[in-house]
């Protein structure tokens, strides 16, 4: 179900793709779905430019035919079509599972427009079922770490737990900016901007996969369609 739903949510994007358009192109399984039928368009003849946010991804579209640039040569970004972990009913998302979040928020911040495409389990009342990921400055991590729980002690989520994200094996995964993953399992966050502003003011925290704002929409798919979800 999962499959079909995260494929009915990227067809249901790819109808708001226009000609010319520059478009930000997200990381993770729904985005690559939709980067493959983008790439589709392409080869028929539609004319669009993409911005990866992922080494990843930027090499799958660059392997599919998509034109891609750096976001130093753009000055803004028409529309960004990226996948989440979770959204509340405010738009609220948790993204990072892909390790992506720091060049999907600095791309998404940077776009007219945010969509978000999921299946129907990325959908909660309260976020926080999936472990917030922070991405942490190597340098001092530990001290770190031990700074993030002091905070979320300031705002009640004291009971939290981390750990660090490991790639294969024994070695702890590094994302594409050389930074790392702390994977926090906090429980439900009554108070998301809350904890994004005891986060954002901690030095050595480069990110957090609290997306506050940015989202406009998102799209659920589901086994025979997809329905879109405003703010409330
Ligand atoms: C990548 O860092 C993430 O933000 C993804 O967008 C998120 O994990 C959703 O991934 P899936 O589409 O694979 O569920």
């Amino acid at each position: 179900m999962s499959d079909i739903a995260k494929q009915k949510a990227a067809e249901a994007a790819l109808l708001l793709v226009q000609p010319d358009m520059i478009l930000g192109l997200g990381t993770g399984s729904t985005a690559a779905i939709f980067v493959r039928l983008l790439a589709e368009k392409v080869k028929a003849g539609l004319k669009i430019v993409g911005t990866p946010t992922s080494e990843a991804t930027d090499k799958l579209a660059r392997a599919l035919g998509i034109r891609v640039v750096s976001p130093d040569e753009l000055e803004r970004i028409d529309l960004t079509i990226d996948g989440a972990d979770e959204f509340d009913p405010e738009l609220n998302l948790i993204k990072g599972g892909g390790a992506a979040l720091l060049r999907e928020k600095i791309i998404a911040e940077a776009s007219d427009r945010m969509v978000v495409i999921t299946d129907p389990s990325k959908q909660v009342e309260t976020l926080g079922r999936f472990p917030l990921p922070v991405e942490i400055n190597p340098f001092g991590s530990e001290l770190t770490r031990r700074r993030v729980h002091e905070r979320l002690g300031w705002i009640g989520l004291e009971a939290a737990t981390s750990s660090w994200r490991m790639a294969t094996g024994e070695s702890l995964l590094h994302t594409d900016g050389g930074h790392l993953i702390l994977d926090l399992a906090c429980g439900a966050i009554p108070d998301p901007a809350g904890l994004a502003a005891v986060l954002d003011d901690l030095p050595g925290v480069v990110e957090h996969g609290l997306f506050i704002g940015y989202a406009d929409s998102v799209i659920v798919g589901e086994a025979r369609g997809a329905r879109i979800v405003a703010g409330s």
